[in-house]
């Protein structure tokens, strides 16, 4: 969940980092903000969002449903990280159910006698359809002039949630679009076969719209979070801080001038599938461990048993002796293997930038490639550039791993690196070596590196890699 307390006019927040910062200015004292969408689309999770986060500010808040018992509600929260057993003890959050058999007006009324009662400054009715379905013209009027009007009564916020068909363009029927000063619309797509959750800004009186759908996760303990992608005014600059690169013909061919990596660079590592050489491997676990690198690494080929393995090989070759591997590897590498296949590629993003979330100082994609095949390169590219400029404006060092399968998708996961180190086969034959090494730096002209210096390198790293456990 994004942290309460960032910061929107009269003190109101979504609860949502992402929200506050886009459209905080739209939310203010006598705001009504309409949650729409389908079943399942999040409105129930939404509104319970900014409700929380609220009532965490001080604002006191009534959700008010039709539908959802109480204990039902609490236990959904709670599984989000909300408590709110905690919030109505310090009398920050009131629950009631509405019955359904009783009139417009009468539900209205009794509406009325608990913002009275109670001080509510965030007021959430769940749903607003079930209302306006059952009323007649006249009634409907009158409740939506009700709604339109109760936030500024109360000089607080209003949250309408109400149940949109599957697809809906032109604006929810009942006039509720017209009457609410931000309106958002809560949707996923199916790709695949899996769930993509988006959010669309559809209105926001007084802030500037400029990105309308931003993907969304729902996940157990962190709830709802946006992951819009980063404007390119918000890449950072480079970061300052330097990675040694610990022997030093390759340095010299990744980096001609300083010798060094910086924080915030992507580096490409590449080989053929066929002949995917160890160091390949070993060459960002050597630069991990010469700078204490906490590391996290993303599998998509192997399960995390088996990186851990492979992990170990790859220690033992640097450090040349036995030191205590699973402190080792637990000190400075996390692994986590994901299947591209089982999962959509909005919902992999976000899963990949959460788990970047544990203050890591470098991330290792294994097996790029993977996610590249299992995902049309028109929608795989704009995503992997949003990761690759989040992760950087973290200034996190990001080796992307990518056995070639195809010389366009290698050219593609060029474009988008800093520093590139591709291990080829020589032409004509088995005779060794086998490799030779390509290394470029953005800026600067290619260097050829032989199999026999990176044997070298390895042996030097050896002699200098002692890393703290
Ligand atoms: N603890 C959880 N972990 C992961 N996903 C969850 C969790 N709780 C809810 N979800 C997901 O969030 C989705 C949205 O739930 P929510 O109740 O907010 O939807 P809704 O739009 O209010 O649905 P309805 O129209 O049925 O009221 C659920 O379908 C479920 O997939
Ligand atoms: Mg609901």
């Amino acid at each position: 969940m994004g942290v309460p307390g960032s910061c929107s006019y009269g003190g109101f927040t979504f609860g949502v980092e992402a929200l506050d910062s886009l459209i905080g200015s739209s939310l203010m004292p006598g705001s009504t903000i309409l949650l729409s969408g389908h079943p399942g689309s999040g409105k129930t999770t939404l509104a319970l969002t900014l409700c929380y986060a609220n009532a965490l500010k001080g604002y006191p808040c009534l959700y008010a449903s039709f539908y959802e018992d109480k204990a039902k509600l609490y236990t959904l929260a709670s599984r989000l990280g909300l408590n709110l057993e905690g919030l109505e003890s310090e009398n920050l959050f009131a629950f009631v159910k509405l019955p359904v058999t009783i009139s417009v007006g009468d539900i209205l009324e009794s509406i009325n006698s608990m913002i009275r009662d109670g001080g509510f400054k965030v007021i959430v009715l769940d749903s607003v359809t079930v209302l306006l379905e059952g009323a007649r013209e006249s009634e409907r009027a009158y409740a939506l002039n009700y709604f339109y009007n109760i936030s500024n009564i109360v000089g607080g916020i209003v949250i309408l949630v109400a149940e949109a068909p599957y697809e809906y363009k032109t604006p929810m029927p009942g006039g509720l679009e017209f009457i609410a000063d931000i309106v958002l619309a809560l949707k996923y797509k199916v790709e695949r076969g899996l769930i993509d959750r988006l959010l669309e800004i559809r209105k926001a009186r007084g802030s500037p719209i400029n990105l309308a759908e931003i993907p969304f996760t729902i996940t157990e303990g962190a709830g709802l979070r946006l992951w819009p992608p980063p404007l390119l005014e918000e890449i950072m600059e480079e970061h300052e801080e330097t990675i040694t690169v610990p022997c030093s013909q390759l340095a010299r061919a990744l980096s001609p001038k300083t010798g060094k990596l910086r924080k915030s660079e992507t580096i490409l590592i590449a080989y053929p599938p066929d002949a995917r050489h160890i160091y390949a491997g070993v060459i960002p676990v050597m630069i991990i461990l010469a700078n204490e690198l906490k590391t996290l690494v993303v599998g998509y080929k192997y399960s995390e048993r088996v990186y851990k393995y492979l992990i170990d090989e790859l220690v033992r070759l640097v450090l040349g002796e036995d030191p205590p591997m699973e402190a080792l590897i637990d000190k400075y590498f996390k692994i986590k293997s994901v299947n591209p296949f089982s999962i959509s590629l909005g919902q992999l993003s976000a899963f990949e930038l959460e788990m970047l979330e544990g203050g890591f100082d470098a991330v290792v994609f294994h097996g790029v490639d993977v996610p590249m095949l299992a995902f049309n390169v028109k929608e795989y590219v704009p995503a992997l550039y949003n990761q690759k400029t989040y992760i950087k404006s973290k200034g996190v060092i990001n080796f992307r791993m990518f056995s070639v399968v195809d010389e366009k998708l290698y050219r593609v996961n060029a474009t988008l690196s800093d520093v590139v180190l591709r291990l080829k086969l020589k032409e004509g034959g088995s005779r060794e070596p086998l490799y030779e090494v390509y290394a470029w730096r953005r800026g600067f002209k290619p260097q050829i590196l032989s199999e026999e210096n990176l044997l070298e390198c390895v042996k030097e790293a050896s002699t200098r890699v002692r890393p703290r456990w």
